[in-house]
């Protein structure tokens, strides 16, 4: 993977301030991809439902803030607006799509729908000088996507753009409010990443002081503060989220950390010992709790893909809190929570696909304080934050493993010898996989134990096993994804083996189905 964050030291004076930009989400679904662009860029970044008072912005200090794209149209009754004030802040604006029109909107110009909407590739023409283009070509490709679009010029702005359908494409106010009509943030803008670094450079005088040192060591002495001399636990799964939290707070208080392994009997083979291993090669003492015969027994019965994540999130929580209870006073939890989930929680009105629950409700009960270091950190981040901090690499390009294990993996109910079968068919995955040199070009990649039997034939003799399905996915974040084109002959030894080596099954399938429509797990 390409690193965009430098491992340099951090100077005095990023440690005491780091640059950041504010993003106001008016609903676009590029909103993230912009936040990402902009940490890209070595700016902090977070985003902002239009309705949150100034002061939460302000405690971010922005140097500049971009308005996003959304679905809305300007001149709809409700139409999501910046609160007014917001121009009198003084500071650089940058508006995407509507974004920019909710400024001609607020600043006394006009935006129409046309007849012409425009979605796609289109060539945008200069029209005048400005800071925002800077170094880029007189005429260059930008990604349209619009029905409405402005059609009068507030007052004391001029037009630097048109595109063919599009006359007033980007526009820009006494090198402080520039608008414009088309998507920087998207691949298919190929010189977006330069009008965007020209905004937080040149026009919000950003320096791209973010670096992964600067946000370690803003990181620890945020935890050293809040905790003081508090007790923190942290359930360790393996994952890399839950390993960076656990070595970002151990770096910052030591002992005063208490981790906790449990075993719920659905990790993959081998799987405890090897994260226990790993553990202790970073020097994290953890507890570990066996729980593998308490989860089976609630699992009885239970074949709905909620009720098995319902069942298993709540004996987690009972597990956990005994052995918390164990140790004594606590008064922290530290957890793993990536960025996504933040947005996707504060921003989003997703309707909920599927509970992912893995202590959750636990802080409320045990009126224990979160502590979420990553937080504001996506997945790519997260990872390059593990290297800097001396994990061990596959620790850190560890695929995402579900809390809920294999459990949501084998359709029907969960017994002991369909975990079983299940363990060795991912087995055969994995080591094919990383024979092939894949796993870490892949997201995810595992087995699936379906409930399907059908007949095959070994030997002379009739067989009747199981169905196992192959998953192999790429994607960012999770939120999308599409399978991977796994060489024909690699899916053709991954089969035999299975077929070959794990009793009871009989046959094995290919799943191309990219999210959406379909998740990346089955259940
Ligand atoms: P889906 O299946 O929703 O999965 O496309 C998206 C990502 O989340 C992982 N996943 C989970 N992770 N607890 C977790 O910690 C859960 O309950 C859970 N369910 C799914 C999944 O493996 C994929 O990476």
């Amino acid at each position: 993977m390409e690193s965009h964050l430098p491992l340099t030291e951090p100077k005095e004076a990023e440690i005491a301030r780091v640059d950041a930009v504010a993003v106001i989400d008016f609903g676009s679904q590029y909103s993230l991809l912009i936040a990402r662009r902009v940490r890209e860029l070595k700016v902090y970044c977070e985003v902002f439902s239009p309705d949150v008072p100034w002061e939460q912005v302000a405690e971010l200090s922005p140097r500049g803030l971009i308005f996003s794209g959304g679905p809305g149209n300007v001149y709809d009754a409700g139409a999501i607006m910046p609160s007014s004030s917001i121009y009198d802040k003084n500071l650089p604006i940058l508006g995407i799509c509507y974004g920019m029109q909710a400024i001609v909107y607020q600043q006394g110009g006009k935006v129409r729908q046309t007849e012409r909407q425009e979605y796609g590739p289109s060539i945008l023409h200069q029209r005048s000088k400005s800071p925002l283009f800077w170094n880029l070509p007189p005429s260059f490709e930008v990604w349209m996507s619009h029905g409405d679009q402005v059609v009068d010029l507030p007052p004391g702005f001029e037009i630097l753009g048109s595109t063919e359908n599009c006359p007033m494409a980007a526009i820009g106010e006494d090198r402080r409010i520039f608008g414009i009509q088309f998507h920087p943030e998207v691949s298919h803008t190929p010189r977006g990443k330069e009008i965007l670094q020209n905004f937080l450079y040149r026009i919000c005088g950003c320096e791209g002081n973010w670096t992964v040192s600067s946000i370690i060591s803003q990181s620890m002495r945020e935890i050293k503060q809040k905790v003081g001399e508090g007790n923190v636990i942290c359930a360790t799964s393996g994952g890399v989220d839950s390993t960076v939290t656990a070595t970002l707070v151990h770096k910052a208080v030591g002992e005063q950390l208490k981790c906790i392994f449990v075993n719920n009997g659905l990790l993959r083979r081998e799987e405890s010992e090897r994260e226990l291993a790993a553990f202790k090669k970073i020097g994290i003492d953890v507890t570990y709790a066996d729980a593998t015969q308490r989860f089976l027994n609630r699992l009885k019965g239970v074949t709905d893909p909620e009720l098995k994540r319902k069942v298993i999130g709540e004996e987690f929580i009972r597990v956990f809190e005994e052995e918390a209870t164990e140790i004594g006073r606590v008064d922290f939890l530290a957890q793993g929570t990536l960025y996504p989930d933040v947005i996707e929680s504060a921003v989003g009105s997703a309707q909920r696909i599927k509970s992912h629950h893995n202590v959750g409700g636990l802080p409320e009960k045990m009126g224990l304080k979160l502590i979420e270091p990553l937080r504001f950190l996506f997945k790519d981040e997260v990872r390059e934050i593990g290297l800097a901090l001396g994990l061990p690499p596959e620790a850190v390009w560890r695929q995402p493993f579900p809390g809920p294990g294999l459990a949501i993996r084998i359709i029907g109910e969960v017994t002991p010898e369909k975990l079983e079968i299940l363990r060795m068919a991912d087995w055969v995955v994995m080591n094919e996989i990383k024979k092939a040199k894949l796993y870490h070009e892949i997201w995810q990649c595992f087995a699936v134990l379906t409930d399907v039997r059908s007949v095959g034939v070994v030997g002379d003799a009739r067989t009747y096993g199981y169905l196992v399905a192959l998953r192999a996915v790429e994607s960012k974040d999770a939120m999308t994804a599409d399978w991977v084109r796994l060489p024909y002959d690699l899916l053709s030894r991954i089969s035999a083996r299975i077929v070959n080596e794990v009793p009871g099954v009989s046959r094995v399938v290919y799943d191309i189905s990219p999210k959406p429509p379909a998740t990346i797990e089955w259940e």
